[in-house]
């Protein structure tokens, strides 16, 4: 593939961005060649430590421990609130717009720090120490971040449970990481719907004997049953709460959050983050990546259930002293001009959002856009998934008007922060390509034995070198940990997804090369979906596979074998996907379902599942070899009867 299409970094942008090309290089150079000097100054100008470290960093990617800053000691809401107030208390933190476009909130520092201080002494009172785990499962509202601060000020960890989860997938996380308080709200509101939060969290907590407490906030006043033991109404303990909380002294090493993820076995698995590292390169990538300026506004548009959320709507900004926006609703409520009206009510400077948002906005129409004035916007970005080169296009220009660089960020839950991507002012742009790494990280791409691509190539996408931001382990389970991040390529950590180099070494990702799904930017195990359907007693096997999807990127497609004498119906099919939302959430719905009689196996009985994901994809030129089949005439059924032509 050419890559003539290179965009320059437009007009005056780049003499006013705090990172030109030369710099870029030369802070590179120094964060690999001189890391104790480069990162010791980064680590000073952007948080403020109780005392200092002791080592930069030690890592061993044979078994993928590493600690960076060790013996320091900070509180994270100490930078994201306290060390803001003197100059800037009265300063906006956070703009909230609601789901109803009439309703929206500002709240300055003053009232950020009140009200985390406060919830922190609620919990306190509750009995939350240090190291316990809190369960943050709401919506949209300016009290989610109140509660995942509150919790970083006690010392707790706390697991953010995306609001789109069923109940069943909430106790799961509840109970992998013993979570024994839960803070949620009466209902949420997406889209002029209601979501049922608290009922769904009362179905969870049957399951949870643990959980003493769960924190209710008052969004819509819905009805909610009410357990007087267990249950406490927000508004009404924050009431008598005093408003200081001292900020426990964390050790640079110490949990921060958890954060449950798919991977391509088994249950999600508890993703670890611990606090210095973390914090510094949340605050590193949002300053240089998204070129904030003090003042901007920045608007991300993710949930605060994924880790972007985390990142780029909590604790980068607000370590930043940023102006963080919140969206509560969805971008085509009421209609699809809804994003574009929030950046013309609030004058929006920095727009972050993901591929698949993109495409449905531009399936709608340009006037949905071009009826708003944009022109506050300076910078956008996306991330979630590699973005096609229409989507950019349109996002470039008829959103961006050509004016406005496009960083198209590469990073995971696993990486707590960005690691590839152009820095605006620094680097041209490619649609649909990733580019360059941040400060710190060190790509490889390696062949299937295991040795490292140089120059221009494509293979597995692998990280080198410990960066700050990293994983430090998969919750109560280490063993798993070290199997699914660093023991496929040894000495590396390995990424999950392909990639290509080109010839200025720039990087585009290829997608995941394991048997993980990423649905509209959503991530999901082919097993867990699979293990959902094989629950109904009709079922005896499925496979479930990526499929192309125009808006989604990829949709889900699931191979489903019944048991003999049952026969397919729309009912089944119907029952096949409530299971699904039951177990996972609407986001794992199947887009299709296909009635297959016999699955292609080996004559071991390994599902060759390479096959059908290309019978999926509708690409039957080269199937490969199918003579290790131990019934190659499967494969002809499964053709004849393909769902997508
Ligand atoms: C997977 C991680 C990190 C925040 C959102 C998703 C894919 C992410 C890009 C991008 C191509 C991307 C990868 C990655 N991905 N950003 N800019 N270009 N692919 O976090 O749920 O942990 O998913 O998302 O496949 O491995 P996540």
């Amino acid at each position: 593939m050419s890559d003539t299409n290179v965009r320059p970094v437009p007009g005056d942008f780049a003499s006013e961005a705090h990172i030109d090309n030369e710099t870029y290089h030369e802070m590179y150079r120094c964060s690999i060649e001189e890391p104790e000097v480069f990162w010791a100054e980064q680590a000073k100008k952007f948080i403020d430590w109780e005392s200092p470290w002791s080592e930069i960093n030690t890592f061993d990617f044979m078994t993928g421990e590493a600690s960076w800053f060790t013996d320091g000691k900070l509180n994270v809401t100490v930078n994201c609130i306290d060390r803001h107030l003197a100059t800037k208390g009265d300063q906006t933190a956070i703009i909230w717009e609601g789901d109803d476009p009439e309703e929206s909130a500002y709240i300055t520092y003053n009232e950020l720090s009140e009200q985390v201080n406060k919830l922190a002494n609620v919990l306190k009172s509750r009995g939350v120490k240090r190291g316990d785990r809190v369960c943050i499962y709401m919506p949209m509202i300016q009290e989610a971040v109140y509660a995942m601060l509150a919790t970083a000020r006690i010392g707790a960890v706390h697991s953010v449970v995306f609001g789109g989860f069923s109940p069943d997938a909430l106790k799961d996380r509840i109970l992998d990481s013993d979570c024994q308080v839960v803070i949620t709200s009466d209902e949420g509101l997406r889209g002029g719907k209601k979501v049922p939060l608290k009922a769904n969290a009362d179905a969870a907590l049957r399951h949870c004997p643990n959980v003493h407490t769960c924190i209710v906030v008052e969004r819509t006043r819905g009805l909610v049953e009410w357990n007087e033991k267990r249950d406490v109404w927000y508004h009404e303990a924050i009431a008598e709460a005093k408003d200081y909380c001292p900020p426990e002294h964390m050790d640079a090493e110490d949990p921060l959050f958890i954060l449950y993820t798919s991977g391509s076995t088994g249950k999600p698995k508890g993703v670890l983050h611990t606090t210095a590292g973390y914090l510094l390169q949340a605050a590193m990538t949002h300053k240089y990546v998204f070129d904030y300026k003090e003042g901007d506004v920045y608007w991300c548009t993710a949930d605060v259930g994924w880790v972007t959320g985390h990142s780029y709507i909590v604790y980068g900004p607000l370590c930043n002293g940023a102006i963080t926006l919140i969206f509560e609703g969805v971008p085509t409520y009421p209609d699809a001009s809804r994003f574009w009206q929030v950046v013309e009510k609030h004058k929006v400077n920095i727009f972050y959002t993901a591929p698949t948002a993109i495409r449905s906005l531009m399936g709608a129409g340009d006037e949905f856009v071009t009826n708003t004035d944009r022109s506050s916007l300076r910078l956008l970005g996306t991330v979630g998934e590699p973005i096609n080169p229409e989507a950019w296009e349109w996002y470039y220009k008829v959103v961006g008007e050509e004016r406005c660089p496009i960083v198209d960020t590469w990073w995971q839950t696993e990486t707590g922060a960005h690691m590839l991507t152009p820095l605006p002012g620094a680097i041209d742009m490619k649609p649909g390509c990733a580019t360059v790494p941040f400060f710190g990280v060190q790509p490889v791409l390696l062949d299937t034995d295991g040795k490292e691509i140089e120059g221009p190539g494509e293979g597995n996408l692998a990280i080198k070198a410990s960066w700050p931001s990293q994983i430090r382990g998969v919750y109560g389970d280490m063993g798993r940990y070290q199997e699914t991040y660093f023991s496929a390529f040894k000495g590396y950590y390995f990424t999950g997804d392909g990639a290509r180099r080109d010839e200025d070494g720039h990087y585009w990702i290829t997608g995941r090369v394991d048997d993980v799904l990423n649905v509209s930017g959503h991530r999901m195990g082919t097993a867990e979906v699979e293990s959902a359907l094989v629950l109904h007693p009709k079922v005896a096997e499925a496979a479930v596979v990526g499929c192309p999807h125009d808006i989604k990127g990829q949709g889900i497609y699931a191979y489903v074998t019944l048991m003999s004498g049952e026969e397919p119906s729309d009912e089944l099919r119907k029952e096949l996907i409530s299971i699904c939302v039951k177990e996972i959430g609407p986001i794992a719905k199947p887009d299709y379902i296909h009635w297959a009689p016999g699955l292609p196996k080996t004559r071991s009985g390994k599902i060759m599942r390479r096959i059908l994901r290309k019978i999926a994809a509708n690409e039957l030129e080269n199937l490969g070899d199918t003579s290790t089949l131990a019934d190659p005439s499967v494969v002809d059924d499964l053709i004849e009867n393909r769902l997508i032509r």
